[in-house]
């Protein structure tokens, strides 16, 4: 048996979504190609595309898809505000250093999401014509307020990308309610799929006009997407095994209940580590209005016995993986509740939780959780 991935991922997976990895398949066949349209279709729906967006796989991990978003979809003389706050958001202003794009930065603490009057004034104030945001922020996972950012950007006529990684399949986005111009994900985080394909899902108007934005050729969305309306197939050796997965858990998703179903399964998940955790005296960072249905961070407990490794590594014996931290301000650590993991899963985490608390002799505070309420 797989240790259970309380992590964001790469995750558990199904054991028919592994399976379907054991075959090998042409790149030219038609029986592949059928498969890789069939992706490319469902991603689409997923957003209510149908007719105004075009999905466009490209290899690597998350990162590769972000950044194959933010180059390939800006001009030489864009100018990007950027909404940080945490880990990704920092990694998109690196992307548009490296590139050289204008770009101005709003960055508010990793616990807190940005102010709306204030992302307004930024606005009215700057000569802007992209907007930058992160769906769920992984680093803490907060959620932030996607549709108010998303309508105020549509209002001032300026362009939406979306680094909707940790939150596509499982968190509302749909084209019908919101406007954004891009949106980038990946196979591995909330459609369970294995890692190794990200994708871009895209308007029309903004690809067709992307020719030539590209600094590199592996990452030119423009020409990858003209390679595969051409001919359906990929410019490049594809990743056969992960895209032959990606569809197979694509179809657990729909019959799951597609968003709904995923959204509302990681949010009872996310109640049992919330509550199983806090029952047992340990912090969580976010208060629950801002705590998405992903990954929940919790800080050290003050007994100065706590030793994350130890702690992480008694967790592991009992075939749970935990996540570190990435917090700049405090010590935390994470517990993910997305993957192919359900009720039962989360409260044997927490009854693991428990018994190495135990085991380590741990004193945890429990009055500091009071104070959230
Ligand atoms: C919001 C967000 N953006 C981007 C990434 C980068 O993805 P990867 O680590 O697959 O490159 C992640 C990874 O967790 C993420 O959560």
């Amino acid at each position: 048996m797989d240790k259970k991935l309380l992590t964001p991922g790469p995750l558990t997976t199904s054991m028919s979504t592994k399976e379907a990895m054991l075959h090998d398949w042409g790149s030219r066949d038609t029986k592949f190609i059928d498969l890789n349209a069939s992706i490319r279709d469902s991603l689409v729906k997923l957003i209510d595309g149908e007719d105004k967006y075009q999905c466009v796989p490209m290899q690597g991990s998350g990162t590769f898809a972000v950044e194959s978003m933010v180059s390939s979809l800006t001009q030489k003389d864009s100018k990007i505000l950027i909404l940080i706050n945490g880990a990704y958001g920092q990694r998109m202003k690196k992307m548009c250093t490296y590139l050289g794009r204008d770009f101005i930065e709003y960055e508010v603490a990793e616990h807190e999401v940005h102010d709306i009057n204030k992302i307004e004034e930024l606005i009215d104030s700057n000569n802007l014509t992209h907007v930058f945001a992160v769906y769920c922020e992984t680093t803490s996972g907060i959620l932030n307020p996607i549709e108010d950012i998303a309508k105020l950007v549509e209002g001032k006529n300026l362009s939406l990308f979306i680094d909707a990684m940790s939150a596509f399949g499982a968190l509302p986005l749909s084209s019908k309610t919101i406007t954004f111009d891009a949106v980038a994900a990946s196979s591995n985080k909330c459609l369970e799929g294995v890692p190794g394909v990200g994708f871009i899902l895209v308007k029309n108007e903004v690809i067709e006009n992307a020719k030539g934005n590209s600094h590199s050729l592996s990452l030119d969305l423009y020409d990858q997407w003209q390679a595969m309306e051409k001919n359906k197939q990929w410019r490049f050796t594809p990743p056969t095994h992960v895209l032959a997965a990606f569809n197979q858990a694509i179809e657990e998703h729909k019959e799951q209940g597609g968003v709904e179903g995923r959204g509302k399964r990681y949010k009872k998940n996310c109640e049992i580590i919330c509550n199983g955790m806090k029952e047992l005296g340990f912090e969580q960072l976010l208060p629950d209005n801002l705590q998405a249905p992903i990954i929940i961070t919790f800080k050290h407990p003050n007994d100065p016995k706590f030793n994350f490794e130890q702690f992480y590594n008694a967790l592991s014996e009992k075939d749970f993986l935990i996540y570190p931290g990435k917090l700049t301000v405090a010590e935390t650590f994470r517990i993910g509740c997305i993957g192919n993991l359900d009720e039962q899963d989360m409260m044997d985490t927490i009854k693991a939780v428990k018994e190495v608390v135990t085991e380590l002799g741990l004193t945890l505070n429990l009055q500091n959780n009071d104070k959230r309420n």
